[in-house]
């Protein structure tokens, strides 16, 4: 699957629904490959920074022109080289993803010779650098410790309901009134994602063209935090991406110093903020995401909040007591848990992030898990996606918790890189 899904150079996460390169499906692409082909690994990982912006942003998509298929968040609704100063040399979406990248260097690196190693390191520091410094300036400008999400595809978990609440004002008058009808077919019609997966697993039409309506105010303040705050966009303080953050800054101080690199004073600080906040993760409950613009933490209960496992700082008990819930009956069926809990109201055991397993979020959890000295918990969580895997018979991006069916895009490259991973690693 990933030869099949091979862009020339990078993955493609599948052939016709995401036929471009996307930031954190390509760390995990690079995270498996490194078993079979730790050279084209560590060139899944520098072709992501083609893209970086001269700002250091990373983005979630870098768009590759010479693959045919129409994608339906293309150059155009993004329009970054209009509407920013200084664009990227390729063409590319104007948000971010979970900042994996560290996690991959630092896989993709372990699996070569000391001296390759040192060379790969150093090529692509200062690109790293210069993005974990972007998300701190440009996403955390008041020291919180904890950085900011503008936009659901930032999240990695494109259809949570937290967004589905936040962007719900933002919704063009068009798409109110079709929504007010009850007349969602008419969306149905003029959408595109929905030719290569049926429209019932993928996010509902009218939050679809809610996003498309965000994305367009996010290019009109040309993607700076400090003017869509200025316009009262939503910002999030998402826990998953800051989980991946804390990891990611981890992973980063090794890279760096395996390098014989020392980072900038300014991004340890920065770096140590983040690890002391994100321990008070649990002091609300289960973690949740907060309202950057008033503080509040988000009612939702999401798998985000398992990915504070992942994180690697919470004290033994509170990780034991998180753990306990990942396999309460509440989250976890036979696969690993689902995306929403079996009680949500907006369950949906077949929609792109409202119930779906998603072997990729296994994976992080898995490895959290492990870190944790949970090691009996890693191990079975660990068989059940493998076996997820096997019995469908294809690397689907995400499957039923109620019956283990396939379900979106059947070609998933990084369910495949993670399987890989999964089956070599132990
Ligand atoms: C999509 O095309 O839906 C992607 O999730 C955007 O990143």
């Amino acid at each position: 699957m990933l030869r099949a899904n091979d862009g020339g150079g990078f993955t493609r996460p599948s052939a016709r629904l995401y036929p471009h390169q996307w930031l954190w499906d390509s760390c995990f692409v690079a995270i498996g490959l490194r078993h079979v082909d730790v050279e084209r690994a560590a060139g899944e990982v520098l072709s992501l920074f083609v893209g970086q912006w001269p700002s250091g942003m990373l983005p979630h998509i870098r768009f590759c022109p010479a693959i045919g298929e129409p994608y339906h968040a293309d150059p155009g609704l993004w329009g970054v080289r209009d509407a920013v100063e200084a664009p990227p040399v390729v063409e590319t979406s104007g948000v971010t993803q979970p900042p994996l990248v560290a996690e991959a260097v630092a896989r993709v690196g372990a699996a070569m010779p000391a001296r390759r190693r040192l060379a790969f390191y150093r090529r692509v520091l200062p690109g790293l650098v210069a993005y974990h410094e972007w998300l701190y300036r440009e996403r955390d400008p008041e020291n919180t410790g904890l950085v900011s999400v503008v936009h659901p595809w930032e999240s990695g978990m494109d259809d949570t309901p937290p967004w589905s609440d936040a962007v719900r004002d933002l919704a063009p008058a068009k798409v109110r009134a079709v929504r007010d009808a009850g007349d969602l077919d008419v969306l149905e019609g003029l959408r595109r994602d929905n030719k290569a997966v049926p429209a019932q697993e993928r996010i509902a039409a009218d939050e679809l063209f809610t996003l498309y309506e965000l994305t367009g105010r996010l290019r009109a303040v040309r993607y700076r935090f400090d003017e869509l705050r200025a316009a009262g966009l939503p910002s999030i303080r998402d826990v998953g991406f800051n989980a991946v953050l804390v990891r990611a800054n981890r992973q980063l101080e090794t890279v760096a110093a395996d390098a014989g690199l020392e980072l900038p004073t300014g991004l340890l600080r920065a770096m140590r903020t983040t690890r002391d906040a994100f321990r008070n993760v649990l002091a609300g409950g289960f973690p949740r995401h907060q309202d950057a613009r008033t503080g509040r933490l988000l009612p939702d209960e999401t798998v985000a909040g398992f990915l504070a496992l992942y994180a690697g700082v919470l004290p033994p008990e509170q990780a034991g007591r998180l753990a306990g819930q990942l396999f309460d009956a509440r989250w976890t069926g036979r696969y690993g848990p689902a995306s929403l809990p079996f009680d949500a109201p907006a369950f949906d055991p077949g929609r792109y992030w409202r119930g779906p397993v998603w072997p990729m979020v296994n994976w992080l959890l898995v490895d959290g898990l492990r870190r944790s000295g949970r090691v009996a918990e890693a191990r079975r969580l660990r068989d059940e996606t493998v076996e997820l895997v096997v019995r469908s018979g294809r690397t689907y991006e995400y499957y039923s918790p109620v019956d283990g069916g396939g379900h979106g895009a059947p070609d998933f490259a990084p369910t495949a890189a993670v399987f890989l991973d999964m089956i070599y690693a132990e």
